[in-house]
């Protein structure tokens, strides 16, 4: 019988697990067994003896997991764990199938180790924005814990209160909120920042959000600025020149500086992220307000973000969170988990694992497989030219 082994996480502050035991009985149903390694859910809430109670054989150590599963799901594989990865690569090997986190348009030196290991990795920061595959996307479930968390980090920072009160003691006015990038961390941003009482705006390059952000209450910020095809086939932003953005940080200057509280979101998939706040336009914002740079992981929206530190700067204070899903892992857990354990379910068949280059989803995610990098995109950043032919 397959099995399907799940590790502990050991990336730095990863509290998330790939597999929570609610979804065991899905991939038990579709003819696979369940290996966990002890304490793998344990820092996102879920015991070993409920993933037994579920099914699933829990392992005392990690070796066992990689020695008898075949199919792994993580929540990081070594490419997305630039800290710990590398410990599990003598632990992989050629019967392995590995799903999860791969970050492989940076980390293509992890893809390659990979494939000199002879593992198979699907990435699934790859999975392809069509309909069918939308219950697969792993991006869009973390961005919604992140906007989300990144309002509530914001607001417990933030030296005013989000809502408008009319109280004994005089009035309060409301928080102006500004979100930058409207994708769906922002989205999920602007409706939390509303439900707190904020005054909330927003702005995104792609005019097609619009409706949606004004849909969810808040203002759509209107600028003489027209992005050359701002949006791809696949609905993300594409890169701008140097001297769009200048103009854009130009616009934004006023509504940054009349903002109590900026989230920004801003990314370009591959590319670093834009800088959309300078110094300056931090300088001119009040003390006591708040910037959350979601798009720390990626360089940063603001000059002065620092990934993972908190900076002030007159009085401003600049989070740079790049995991901010892992400071929600239960829930972020449950939606990754549903998100792997139906990518699973489409690569499985009577029980087996199939790897059809013919479907869409798995050569758009398989990073390596047989001993190779097979990605195009990949292959052009490894400096490989030419393609090579998958095999199922
Ligand atoms: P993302 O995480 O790639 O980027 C965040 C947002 O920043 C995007 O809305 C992007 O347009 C914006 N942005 C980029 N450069 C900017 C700039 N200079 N100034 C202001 N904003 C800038 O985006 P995400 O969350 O992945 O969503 C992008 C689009 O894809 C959305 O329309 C979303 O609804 C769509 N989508 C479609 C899916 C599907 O069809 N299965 C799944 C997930 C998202």
């Amino acid at each position: 019988m397959l099995l399907v082994g799940v590790t502990r996480e050991t990336a730095p502050g990863e509290r998330r697990v790939a597999l929570v035991p609610a979804h065991i009985s899905l991939l038990t149903k579709a003819g696979l067994g369940v290996l966990v390694e002890a304490g793998a859910g344990a820092a996102a809430g879920f015991r070993d003896e409920e993933y037994t109670e579920k099914g699933a054989e829990v392992a005392p150590s990690r070796e066992e997991v990689f020695g008898g599963a075949q199919l792994l799901l993580q929540v990081r594989t070594p490419g997305a764990n630039r800290a710990n990865g590398d410990a599990d690569l003598p632990l992989f090997g050629s019967q392995h199938v590995v799903i999860g986190f791969a970050d492989p348009l940076d980390a293509f030196d992890s893809a390659a180790a990979l494939a000199s290991r002879g593992t198979t990795c699907l990435a699934v920061e790859l999975v392809p924005r069509i309909t069918r595959a939308q219950s697969m996307d792993a991006l869009s479930s973390m961005a919604t814990v992140g906007g989300y968390k990144a309002v509530l980090l914001a607001a417990s920072a933030l030296s005013r209160m989000f809502p408008m009160l009319t109280t004994a003691a005089g009035t309060l006015m409301p928080a102006r909120v500004l979100v930058i990038g409207a994708g769906v961390a922002g989205l999920q941003a602007i409706a939390v920042a509303r439900r707190l009482g904020g005054r909330v705006e927003a702005y995104d390059v792609r005019p097609a959000v619009k409706e949606q952000i004004e849909s969810l209450g808040a203002k759509f910020v209107e600028l003489p600025l027209e992005a050359t095809a701002a949006e791809d086939k696949s609905g993300y932003a594409t890169a701008q020149d140097e001297s769009f953005y200048r103009r854009q940080q130009e616009l934004l200057a006023r509504t940054v500086a009349s903002s109590d509280a900026v989230i920004s979101t801003a990314v370009v998939p591959g590319k670093r992220a834009p800088v959309l706040i300078t110094r300056d336009m931090v300088s001119a914002m009040a003390a006591g307000s708040v910037i959350v740079d979601l798009a720390a992981e990626r360089g940063g929206n603001c000059e002065l973000t620092k990934a993972d530190e908190t900076v002030v700067v007159e009085g401003v204070t600049i989070f740079g969170p790049t995991n901010l899903a892992a400071s929600v892992p239960y829930h972020a857990s449950q939606m990754y988990s549903k998100n792997l354990v139906t990518f699973v379910q489409h690569l499985v068949r009577k029980g087996e694992l199939l790897l059809d280059p013919e479907d869409e989803i798995t050569r758009e995610t398989l990073v390596t497989h047989n001993g190779a990098v097979v990605h195009p995109r990949i292959r052009a950043l490894l400096g490989l030219s030419e393609a090579v032919e998958v095999k199922g």
